[in-house]
């Protein structure tokens, strides 16, 4: 392509929130290159992207992120203005069943990144970003009061959260020790289009829709922050382009929910848009045994980042709730083709055989 003004590889591009960020960048930049490169794991779908897929300033790269020698050919080849890291294991469930997977990727893919980077810009290292995706996971849980700051202690508690953190450090460390540019963000819970449905929204619209049990652990009193896909992606947006070098931003909100709550306002919602009697998908809810280690609160103040950059979320939960529910119940195919093959052992693992 001519007029190439940047070249950026977005990792997990193919994943929940990289798809929409993938798709942001492609349409809103068309003199940036972008690099998606994704191991494409039971998460990553380049389902997700086929409005874009045969844009003339993207590609897809099949990578993992923890051999090392495949990224330093790709970082070679492209040479890279910036990086924008989502790669990552990311649902808490699956930490529990399963670590290492998290410490190999989480930990060491983002290790491997940064070798990468920190080779390929050498001492010139004017105009280069390297941009972590990370989550407010890492300031552990907080009570009935409070929000998580910038400035909030680390307090990780389940291995998915201990293995972002670990990564949130490395990268801080080599903006430090090497002077690499980097910027983290940190983000509340997401929900909107192509989130894997082992996650709490997508996964109890399925079931609803398919008179499944909704199986809630513990008593559901346990809070969530809930933010628009594609206003975090937006948030992305402004932090790559406005945010400060060794800075971190809090991305969240102000929308706390707790689970019974948000999965009674599913209920309703679909009950109306099946056709249903009012309260026949409450009789869904079925309690079980609570997660290990089982977060109590997150909620994030993300005031630094609408102060200093302008970022405000732009939809009410209530509406983005429902345009992500007719997102679901009109993308049948895309479920089915998730949901086939591995899934369904992975439902029995976590939700029969418990
Ligand atoms: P996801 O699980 O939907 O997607 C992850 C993507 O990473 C997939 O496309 C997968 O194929 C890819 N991937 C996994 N291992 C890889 C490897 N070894 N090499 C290359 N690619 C690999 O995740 P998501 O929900 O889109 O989250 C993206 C990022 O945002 C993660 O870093 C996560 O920690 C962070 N985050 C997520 C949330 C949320 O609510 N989902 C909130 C805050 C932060
Ligand atoms: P999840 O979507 O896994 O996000 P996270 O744990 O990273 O916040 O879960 C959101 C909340 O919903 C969390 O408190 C756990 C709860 N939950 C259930 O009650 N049942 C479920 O089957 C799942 C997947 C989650």
């Amino acid at each position: 392509m001519n007029n190439v003004t940047k070249t950026i590889i977005i990792t997990g591009g193919a994943g929940f929130i990289g798809s929409h960020l993938v798709r942001l960048f492609v349409n809103k930049y068309p003199n940036y290159r972008i690099i998606n490169l994704d191991k494409l794991t039971y998460a990553g779908n380049l389902a997700n992207l086929k409005d874009i897929e045969n844009a003339n300033n993207y590609e897809f790269v099949k990578a993992d992120i923890v051999d090392a020698d495949s990224l330093f050919a790709i970082f070679d080849k492209y040479q890279p203005d910036g990086v924008i890291h989502l790669a990552a294991e990311s649902h808490v469930d699956r930490s529990i069943a399963n670590p290492n997977e998290f410490i190999f990727t989480n930990i060491v893919g983002t290790a491997n990144l940064l070798n990468a980077a920190r080779k390929t810009w050498g001492e010139n290292m004017e105009g280069k970003r390297f941009y972590h995706v990370s989550t407010d996971e890492v300031y552990g849980s907080l009570g009935e009061t409070g929000f998580f700051k910038e400035t909030t202690a680390y307090d990780p508690r389940s291995p998915y959260s201990a293995s972002k953190a670990s990564s949130d450090h490395l990268v801080r460390a080599y903006g430090h020790t090497f002077g690499l540019p980097s910027v983290i963000s940190n983000c509340s819970n997401n929900y909107g289009s192509y989130q894997f449905p082992e996650k709490l929204i997508p996964l109890f619209i399925n079931n609803i829709k398919n008179n499944k049990a909704l199986p809630v652990y513990g008593k559901g009193e346990n809070i969530r922050d809930w933010l628009w896909v594609e206003d975090h992606a937006r948030a992305i947006d402004k932090i790559y382009h406005e945010g400060k070098n060794g800075d971190t931003y809090n991305i969240g909100g102000h929308n706390e929910w707790t689970n019974i709550d948000l999965i009674r306002l599913m209920c309703k919602i679909m009950d109306s848009k099946l056709g249903r009697n009012k309260g026949e998908s409450e009789k869904l809810i079925t309690y079980v045994k609570d997660r290990a280690g089982h977060d109590l609160r997150y909620a994030i103040d993300s005031t630094k980042l609408q102060n200093e950059l302008g970022w405000t979320p732009s939809l009410q939960f209530e509406e983005g709730l429902e345009k992500t529910i007719e997102w679901y119940l009109e993308n049948e195919e895309w479920m089915k083709n998730v949901t086939s093959g591995d899934y369904q052992s992975y439902y029995e693992e976590q939700y029969i055989n418990r």
